[in-house]
């Protein structure tokens, strides 16, 4: 477990940049945290670190974006942002395709509200990354489990 201090959105787009740098292609990270924690704020940052030029938004009603990663030297070749915010199971995200992408190689899967997504994952391996919200406005404590 490890966790990290956020002082301003800045530095949560920062510590996106960080992880994002050891992702190989296959992970799923699921962002847990109340709405306005960050983590739509950590997915650009991500994004960001891919190079994907599309704007990030919450796919809270089509629930899941794919983009493109055009970098050739990356293995990761694919990142499926996901929403789960509004899901009452599991299985509507199934239904949008999310399970042909996770664990896929080339892939890496993000999913806001992740919680809700664990009866899909079945034995397959995700990180948890935590959003809390500290004890000034703009602070934020994030929680990373693999
Ligand atoms: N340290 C911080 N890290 C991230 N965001 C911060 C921080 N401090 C302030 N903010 C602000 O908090 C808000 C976070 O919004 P964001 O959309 O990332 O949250 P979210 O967890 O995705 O919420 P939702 O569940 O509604 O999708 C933004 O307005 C951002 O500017
Ligand atoms: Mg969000």
């Amino acid at each position: 477990m490890k966790r990290y201090f956020s002082k301003n959105e800045r530095e949560t787009i920062g510590l996106a940049k960080k992880i994002a740098g050891r992702l190989k292609g296959g992970e799923v990270l699921l962002l847990q945290g109340e709405l306005g924690a960050g983590k739509t704020t950590f997915v650009k940052g991500l994004a960001q670190a891919f190079g994907i030029k599309e704007r990030i938004t919450s796919p809270t009603f089509v629930l899941m974006h794919q983009h493109r990663i055009k970098d050739k030297g990356l293995r990761i070749k694919y990142f499926v942002h996901c929403d789960a915010y509004r899901v009452k199971s599991a299985r509507e995200l199934g239904d949008v395709g999310l399970i042909d992408w996770l664990g896929k190689p080339d892939t890496l899967v993000v999913v806001e509200w992740g919680e809700k997504i664990k009866p899909l994952l079945r034995g397959k391996k995700y990180t948890t990354i935590k959003f809390q919200h500290g004890k000034k406005e703009n602070e934020r404590i994030i929680t990373i489990r693999a």
